[in-house]
């Protein structure tokens, strides 16, 4: 990349030469030259760009790896995609692997945003910029942007939910209620969790809302990996413990952070007798197929649509602007602390999805056809 050749040569060569050399690897090809002619093609010497993505087991991820790979490979950039099955020290080897092989900026959604101080170390060293997908990465100064959806707003747009469906402002309650949130190395559940928070607590605190568990502290309601079947286990417990069957104690709403982890409870809830026309409110975020089907069948109530093409679009300018050396597109600078500092970053918004507009959302803007939503 011309640029980090420029930077190099920069501090060790006379600055008469290097702008000689500079002319000179322009005259070359220098792979992060703005390319002409229409603009579609931002990359035409094939600048490789190591997109790490945390699990092929989630729908979103496999939808996120594909559109950035299409969206790059069409601004002709050579893309290195990898998949790490969850894994931590899987996806520490594939960023290993990525910059070794010549990646000259690195897109990365973190299964553990705590856990890739050291190898970001060595890409800081070579001057590869990082840019932070969906999940934002702790403790190190070498991710240089994060592009995300709000996610705070996520959260407060599934407890507006809870609070309007329950009509909870102005019915006396009891109403009752058990929380899931995602993994607690996700730095986003520290969004998810308090923006759902911000609206439901009110409600608790005044006897509203009750939670049977009396579990509403994020630690205690957080889900390992996100996983369909940890929630499921959890709720099924939580079930056992307090009887909250149709024909035993009421439950009312289950708040939880994303689609995998909502699945997991509305199984649990299906196999305790619970069916749609007396079933608790159920929360998600993603879209994911199986929600929505289960939304259609009334048994989760809504989800948070949260574009991906949209996420790799944003995603892709970053990566031309910082290729082209122009202007990086972000939008907030003061939420997003990595422990060392606010990293500049790019929101976009997340959409309420229920029965009303799925089809709209879904299907009529091309995000599913017809088929994959409802064939078998
Ligand atoms: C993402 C969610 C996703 C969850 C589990 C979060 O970081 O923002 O969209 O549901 O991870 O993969």
């Amino acid at each position: 990349m011309k640029q980090m050749v420029m930077k190099m040569l920069k501090a060790v060569v006379p600055l008469a030469m290097v702008v000689v050399l500079g002319a000179l690897l322009t005259a070359c090809g220098g792979d992060d030259a703005p390319a002409g002619g229409g603009g579609a093609a931002a990359n035409d010497g094939g600048m490789r760009i190591g997109v790490s993505m945390p699990t092929m087991d989630l729908q979103r991820w496999n939808q996120d790896g594909e559109n950035l790979r299409e969206q790059l490979t069409e601004r002709g950039f050579d893309v290195d995609l990898q998949f790490a099955a969850n894994d931590v020290p899987t996806q520490v080897a594939q960023l290993e692997n990525m910059i070794g092989a010549g990646a000259e900026i690195l897109v990365i959604a973190a299964i553990d945003g705590d856990s890739l101080t050291e190898v970001l170390a060595t890409a800081e060293a070579q001057n590869i910029p990082v840019i932070a997908y969906d999940r934002l990465i702790m403790n190190t100064s070498a991710v240089t942007y994060y592009a995300t959806f709000d996610n705070f707003l996520v959260g407060q747009m599934q407890g507006e939910f809870i609070r309007d469906a329950l009509d909870l402002p102005n019915q006396p309650g009891p109403f009752y209620i058990e929380f899931f949130t995602g993994d607690p190395g996700d730095n986003n559940i520290f969004f998810f969790f308090p923006g759902a928070m911000s609206i439901l607590q009110p409600f608790l605190d005044d006897g509203t809302l009750v939670s049977p568990s009396g579990q509403t502290g994020i630690m205690e309601v957080a889900t390992l990996g996100w996983s369909t079947e940890n929630a499921q286990t959890r709720m099924e417990n939580l079930i056992a413990l307090n009887n909250l069957t149709p024909g035993g104690n009421p439950l009312h709403a289950v708040m939880c952070s994303n689609d995998s982890t909502a699945q997991g409870v509305t199984n649990a809830l299906l196999n305790a007798g619970w069916t749609a026309d007396n079933f608790p409110i159920v929360t998600g975020q993603d879209c994911d197929i199986i929600s929505v089907r289960n939304m259609i069948a009334g048994t989760q109530a809504m989800s948070v649509f949260k574009d991906t093409r949209v996420l790799a679009a944003n995603v892709v300018d970053m990566v031309v602007a910082i290729a082209e050396g122009g202007t990086v597109p972000i939008n907030n600078t003061t939420d997003y602390n990595n422990g060392v500092f606010y990293v500049p970053t790019y929101l976009s918004d997340p959409i309420v999805a229920t029965l009303d507009n799925y089809r709209e959302l879904l299907i009529d803007g091309g995000y599913y056809t017809e088929a994959e939503l409802y064939g078998n």
